[in-house]
C-alpha cells in the first residue's frame, strides 16, 4: 500500500477523493524546478501551465504521470481517514513503472535514481552504504 496524507482544500486532494485514483510521482533532482512549481501553486487557482512538461496516462489507470519521473505508482484509493484538516489516502499500488533504463534486477540503489528528500528543506541522497547482512561479524 501507499499512505498519503493532505492537508487543507487543495485540488489534488478534492481530486483523488471524488476519482479514488492518483499517482505518486518520484522526484529526482532534475525535476526540482518542477516540483517547487506544483507544489507551490494550486490547481484551484487555474492550471498550472506556467512550465511545460510532458505527462501520460496511467498503463493501467486513468491517472496522469510524469514523464520525467523515473519511478511511478498508479494507486487506488482504497479508504481515506480524516483527522482534523488532514485526510490520509491508504491506496492499493495497482502498477508500477520504473525507468527502463535503470537495472534493478541486483536490488534498488537509490543513488542512481538520484531522489529528492523533503524535511522543509530540499536535500539529495549520499552514498549507498550497502545491504541487510553486510555488516555482520563473520565468524
Ligand atoms: C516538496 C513539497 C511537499 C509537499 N508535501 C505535501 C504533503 O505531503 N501533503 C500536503 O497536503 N501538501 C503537500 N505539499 C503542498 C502542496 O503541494 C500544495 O498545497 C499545492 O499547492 C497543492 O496544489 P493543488 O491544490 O493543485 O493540489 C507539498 C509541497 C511541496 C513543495
Amino acid at each position: 500500500m501507499l499512505v498519503i496524507s493532505m492537508f487543507g482544500t487543495k485540488k489534488t486532494k478534492r481530486n483523488a477523493a471524488k476519482t479514488k485514483q492518483l499517482s505518486a510521482n518520484l522526484v529526482s533532482t532534475n525535476m526540482l524546478y518542477l516540483m517547487d512549481y506544483f507544489g507551490s501553486n494550486s490547481g484551484n487557482n487555474g492550471a498550472k501551465d506556467k512550465l511545460t512538461y510532458d505527462y501520460s496516462n496511467g498503463e493501467v489507470l486513468h491517472v496522469p504521470t510524469l514523464d520525467l519521473s523515473k519511478w511511478v505508482y498508479e494507486c487506488e484509493v482504497k479508504t481515506i481517514v480524516q483527522t482534523g484538516d488532514s485526510d490520509t489516502f491508504f491506496c492499493d499500488i495497482k502498477n508500477v513503472q520504473i525507468d527502463r533504463d535503470i537495472d534493478i534486477t541486483d536490488g534498488i540503489d537509490l543513488t542512481v535514481f538520484d531522489p529528492v528528500v523533503y524535511s522543509g528543506q530540499y536535500h539529495s541522497i549520499g552514498k549507498n552504504l550497502g545491504k541487510i547482512g553486510d555488516y555482520l561479524k563473520k565468524d
